[in-house]
């Protein structure tokens, strides 16, 4: 049995900080400080807890952002009002809404009313559209920490198979895109989903798994190759023995010894999501001031 090379998320984001200091700097010598408007719309649990992960380390590192809390029964046009003030104020560089939103919100609508040169979630139709061109502007958080991870660790990406299990906007399709760019990844990628028959008879076939369907350690041994390659996207609240804790779609203890390396969860690629953020904010100050 080969050893299962841990790749830490908490390492791959620290050396992105550090890299971002310099950038920093330089903006606030220019009098910018790079900032973020989060709004949540609701009391989901979850959502909360990530948005103040995602301000808490723009605070860390000497970042503005705010916290917008709107009620569960907020009005799509108030929210639609919100983002436009928002557009039109200098001092925040990114705007995310944190989604899920309440039902009777129109997402794609609320996704469309962010200015895409503040959109550093980078789900407005103009970003996804440069992502899928090769030209991008703001990649997508996940799958652009995603993407720094594997160079991070050195993992080869030109020429392999990457197998995407999960087809959503925000990881899925992005990661699929960019992990087939000649100047991202150059792989050779497939993407599977609920619609595929028999998962197994791609997954199986692949270098590299991103497992993001969203199904608690659904990802088994039976499911890879000898020497795969894992990144777990999944976040998924279990109860383990009267406790709940938070487990990934791979199953780690079943795939050590026969993975090469994979992601943990937490610490994998929840921390380089934030991180994405952060980079992406001080980039879209860049962009503002020049
Ligand atoms: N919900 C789950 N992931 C994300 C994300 O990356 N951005 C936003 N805005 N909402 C999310």
């Amino acid at each position: 049995m080969a050893d299962t090379v841990i790749l830490s998320g908490i390492e791959a984001s620290n050396a992105l900080y550090d890299s971002l200091h310099t950038r920093i700097d330089t903006l606030k010598e220019k009098g910018v400080t790079p900032g973020l408007a989060a709004i949540l719309v609701g009391e989901n649990p979850a959502s909360q807890i990530y948005v103040r992960n995602k301000t808490k380390k723009f605070d860390s590192l000497g970042l503005k952002s705010d916290i917008y809390r709107l009620s569960e029964d907020t009005k799509e046009e108030e929210l639609l009002d919100l983002i436009n003030k928002i557009n039109n104020d200098d001092l925040f560089h990114g705007i995310l809404v944190q989604l899920p939103l309440p039902k009777h919100i129109d997402s794609q609508k609320v996704i469309h009313a962010i200015s895409p040169l503040k959109d550093v979630d980078g789900f407005h139709p103009e970003n996804a559209g440069l992502v899928s061109i090769g030209n991008p502007r703001f990649i997508p958080c996940t799958p652009k920490g995603i993407m720094y991870v594997l160079k991070h660790f050195k993992i080869p990406i030109d020429g392999k198979h990457v197998v995407v299990v999960g087809r959503s906007n925000i990881v899925g399709r992005p990661v699929s895109v960019l992990s087939s760019l000649k100047s991202m990844g150059n792989a050779t990628v497939t993407i599977c989903h609920s619609g595929t028959p028999d998962l197994k008879e791609f997954t199986t076939q692949a270098d590299i798994v991103v497992a993001a369907m969203g199904s608690a350690e659904f990802l088994d041994a039976s499911f890879i190759k000898d020497g795969a390659c894992l990144i777990d996207v999944g976040i998924n609240r279990v109860e383990r023995d009267g406790k709940s804790v938070i487990v990934g779609d791979v199953n780690e203890a079943s795939v050590m010894g026969k993975a090469s390396a994979l992601t943990p969860v937490p610490k994998g690629i929840g921390p380089m999501t934030i991180a994405m953020l952060v980079e992406n904010t001080v980039l879209s100050a860049e962009l503002s001031t020049n």
